[in-house]
């Protein structure tokens, strides 16, 4: 029986041999493209290629790819768990044919590869073909159905219609008709009873799709056109953990090789036995197919957070965390513990796991403490709320509580039903989902982007150069060109057959400048990428956009964007001399004002260390190393140089080598000729923004400059103030000087307050009492966090004494009332009294019924107030 690595081993393999280059998988998190957060299918790091902005690397290609389905038009995470054979990150295994062979080949490779190297029944295989769409132009693919025909009887050949057998990437893209393969593994006696052809498709969780061939032909255009492809590809997908599961003759892929190490840990941990209970299962399948998703996401470089593909990565693993705690009882982390067997299983394969383990555990951790504390607070909450609920004799917990519970405290909805349930209570699911469609709603429209078609002008002009890196102006011409309407704003993108300008990607800022045509000026307000595609953004087209046209950069931007960029890679060489070679790039963000730098460090970066790490930045400043570069080297040859580089860089790009001194990286972006243009490197601030990555601010070149400035100029402006050179010490004599006078004023206002409750207290052994109480009102002067003491000391020595006392101060105005406990007894409140006495003074406060105090806005109305305090006291007394 294959093992799964020795299954993988053998896919890549055979495909080698047919004359494929294998190559690595991409990266599961997409960056920089804004129309993809994850890979969601192995053909997405080909997409450039199969839409012709690109040239491909090779012919043929085959990997195994690591995809996350869990967001847009392709995505399971509800069904996972719940089946045994969807995942939310799963392996692809793929061969690619760019331009090259086509549906003869790879149907016979495909039968070859199952049929004589895994050797499966081929009685149990079932192909399926298009059966064509009239109303889009497209007829039955009779080629693929013929194809089979050499293979498989006729009645294992089913068509299908555009929604299985027509793939589609998204709304818009590289598309095509599909066959796909499908395995039945039911047992003999069912399939005696019902045909497998009639189960294919059907849902049934053994008879199912294992390999996908999609005949790559057209592009769907905004609007639902489909265009031919220029050329036409080969993109296949098999889904791995399925694969594993036919050939090691299990029933569900969570009892493959893949699944099982992971299952049983959490067994033991947990103290269930898999395969007893369904719901207990169903945790522990989403647990195991979780932590890969959460494991692989943060190995990449993307980490939980509260918005896009950061927020996907939070709810799966907070997904994982509320299973364990509501089915298998985990109250503590446990996810983070499953790690070190996921790494020791995937490691080899994917080495940018092995090489992160230490901050995904972490990570994983903190999320997970984080997550069961708001789990708590939410018991709590609903605790509450269902309290309510059933002292208003009612039965079901409203649909708006239970939305605010989830989008609020992110308590999932399946935990207030569970819990409500009970309680024998019910949930308003209703009055959820209206909730949750109306937030829906509001952030589409919010986040609503329109693009419309591209307009060709030049549609035989195939990769945008960039000459950017030489040159900060050149002739260029429209190539094509399209409208977006975002937030209710009408913009222009344009691309040009070559381009100065840098477009945003690894962290860079785009390049801003302007496009010149004759005394035409347009601004390009930003460049972006698509596609691997230079985007230039304006705000209005030109008045003949087929013209001849000069496009320059903003060349004070570019070159602040420069130094910050030559700059990051130098911090980077220092951050590792200084904190160890743990420290890794977690991300950055290089405008012409600054730098932002994220890595992996598990601690507080000390002043001293971070000290030295702006002394050996501003030395290799000095040494004025030259930039070194070499645009078009291998990954490997990168690798044996030692540059440093993001795990899974995408093969085939053109990698290019970024030398100063020491420091040598893979990076696309643009530089400093040689490290001495930075002139001055100064680090601003230095904070953690999540378990084991911290953020490293720092600024270059004359912004350094005005900021020391500042900073100079800051303390001569106190060494004036304090007449003193020694700054320090002057400051330091100040403070101690004023803390000494601070108690001095704190004693005499004592003092004061003191002897006037005694001269009070005499005053008062000498009045009439009215009824039995007497009966004080008075302004006095006193601070006014003083007059809580001086009233309480009066009222505890006397406690038939009814005090109403107000103070003004400049625009403050207080009025308090004090009882003594003898007074309280007769049915006189003080909170009540000041609170409609204080009306007199514009004022608002309260208290308790033995004291309460007012502050208000109108000093004049004081003696008023004091009177009404006073008549409402004397009223209740006769
Ligand atoms: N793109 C196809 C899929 O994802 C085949 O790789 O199913």
């Amino acid at each position: 029986m294959l093992t799964s690595s020795q299954t993988r081993a053998e896919f890549l393999r055979f495909f080698e041999s047919k004359g494929h280059t294998v190559v690595p998988s991409a990266p599961m998190v997409v960056k920089n493209d804004p129309t993809l957060m994850f890979t969601n299918a192995g053909m997405n790091q080909f997409k450039d290629i199969f839409l012709g902005n690109s040239a491909p690397f090779a012919s043929r290609a085959t990997d195994s790819q690591k995809c996350l389905r869990v967001s847009g038009k392709h995505n399971d995470l509800e069904e996972v768990g719940h089946d045994t054979y969807h995942h939310t990150m799963f392996e692809m295994l793929g061969n690619w044919s760019f331009g090259d062979y086509f549906k003869k080949d790879a149907v016979d490779w495909a039968w070859e590869l199952l049929t004589e190297v895994y050797h499966l029944p081929v009685d149990r295989l079932y192909a399926t073909v298009f059966e064509g769409a009239p109303d889009e132009g497209v007829d039955m693919d009779r080629e693929a159905y013929d194809y089979w025909k050499k293979h498989l009887p006729e009645n294992h050949i089913i068509l299908g219609n555009k929604h299985d057998n027509f793939w589609e990437m998204g709304e818009t893209g590289p598309c095509g008709p599909c066959s796909e393969i499908h395995f039945d593994l039911r047992d003999e006696s069912d399939r005696q009873k019902v045909d497998g052809r009639d189960m294919v498709n059907q849902g049934h969780p053994l008879v199912i799709e294992i390999w996908n061939l999609v005949f790559m032909q057209f592009n769907r255009k905004v609007g639902g056109r489909l265009e031919p492809l220029p050329h036409r590809h080969i993109d296949t997908g098999m889904g791995f953990e399925r694969l594993c599961m036919v050939l090691q003759g299990k029933k569900s892929n969570y009892d493959t090789d893949v699944f099982q190490p992971i299952i049983s840990q959490i067994a033991t941990l947990s103290g269930h036995t898999y395969g007893n209970d369904p719901k207990t299962d169903v945790a522990m399948r989403v647990i195991a197919d979780h932590l890969r998703a959460i494991s692989f996401s943060i190995a990449d470089g993307q980490l939980p957070s509260n918005v896009k593909a950061g927020y996907v990565i939070r709810r799966i693993l907070r997904r994982a965390v509320r299973y364990g705690y509501t089915y298998l009882g985990f109250s503590e982390p446990f996810i983070c513990k499953l790690v070190p067997t996921l790494v020791g299983q995937m490691g080899e394969q994917f080495p940018e796991l092995k090489a992160q383990q230490q901050l995904i555990v972490s990570v994983i951790c903190e999320e997970e403490s984080a997550f069961l504390r708001t789990l708590a607070t939410g018991i709590s909450l609903l605790d509450g709320v269902m309290s309510k609920v059933k002292s208003e004799g009612k039965t079901t917990i409203g649909g708006g509580d239970a939305f605010t519970l989830y989008d609020t405290y992110g308590f999932p909805i399946d935990l207030t039903e569970l819990i409500a349930k009970e309680n024998s209570l019910t949930v308003d699911l209703d009055g959820f989902n209206l909730e949750l469609q109306a937030q829906k709603a509001r952030s589409r429209n919010a986040a609503a982007v329109e693009n419309d078609d591209w307009v060709e002008l030049k549609p035989e002009a195939k990769d945008c150069d960039f000459v950017g890196y030489d040159t900060l102006q050149a002739e260029v011409i429209i190539t094509k060109y399209r409208r977006v309407k975002t937030k209710g704003k009408t913009l222009y993108q344009l691309v040009f057959d070559r381009t100065p300008f840098y477009a945003a990607c690894g962290g860079q800022a785009g390049d801003r400048g302007e496009l010149i045509c004759g005394t035409e000026h347009l601004a390009v307000i930003d460049t972006i990428k698509e596609n691997n595609l230079p985007i230039h953004i304006v705000e209005q087209l030109p008045a003949d956009p087929t013209a001849d046209f000069v496009a320059v950069v903003d060349r004070p931007l570019r070159l602040g964007s420069a130094r910050n960029h030559s700059a990051t890679h130098l911090l980077h060489q220092a951050l590792r001399t200084v904190l160890g070679n743990h420290v890794e790039q977690k991300g950055s963000q290089v405008t012409p004002e600054g730098l932002r730098f994220d890595f992996s460090h598990f601690q507080k970066v000390s002043d001293e260390e971070l000290r030295r790490v702006e002394q050996l930045v501003n030395r290799a400043i000095r040494e004025n190393y030259p930039l070194v570069e070499n645009r078009n080297c291998t990954v490997d040859e990168a690798k044996s140089v030692g540059a440093m580089m993001l795990f899974g860089e995408k093969y085939g790009d053109k990698v290019r080598m970024v030398r100063f001194g020491e420091s040598v990286e893979l990076c696309g972006g643009t530089h400093v000729s040689a490290t001495g243009c930075i002139g001055q490197f100064k680090i601003i601030s230095e904070s953690a923004i999540s378990a084991g990555v911290r953020r490293i601010e720092a600024i270059t070149g004359e912004a350094a400059e005005r900021y020391v400035d500042l900073l100079v100029d800051s303390m001569r402006e106190i060494q004036t103030i304090v007449r003193n050179p020694s700054v320090a010490q002057a400051v330091k004599a100040v403070v101690d000087e004023n803390a000494e006078l601070r108690h001095a004023v704190e004693q005499s206002r004592r003092e004061k307050m003191l002897s006037l409750v005694e001269s009070l207290s005499g005053e008062i052994g000498q009045m009439k009492s009215n009824n039995g109480v007497i009966v004080v009102a008075r302004r006095i002067e006193l601070p006014v966090e003083m007059i809580r003491d001086f009233a309480f000391r009066l009222k505890d020595s006397i406690p038939n004494l009814a005090l109403v006392v107000g103070v003004a101060e400049g625009e403050k105005v207080n009025l308090a009332v004090a009882l003594g406990s003898e007074v309280v007894v007769r049915g006189i409140n003080a909170g009540e009294t000041v609170r409609t006495a204080s009306r007199e003074i514009e004022g608002g406060g309260g208290g308790q019924p033995f004291f309460a105090m007012a502050g208000g806005k109108k000093p004049e109305g004081l003696d008023a107030a004091i009177a009404k305090a006073k008549s409402l006291i004397e009223d209740k007394l006769k």
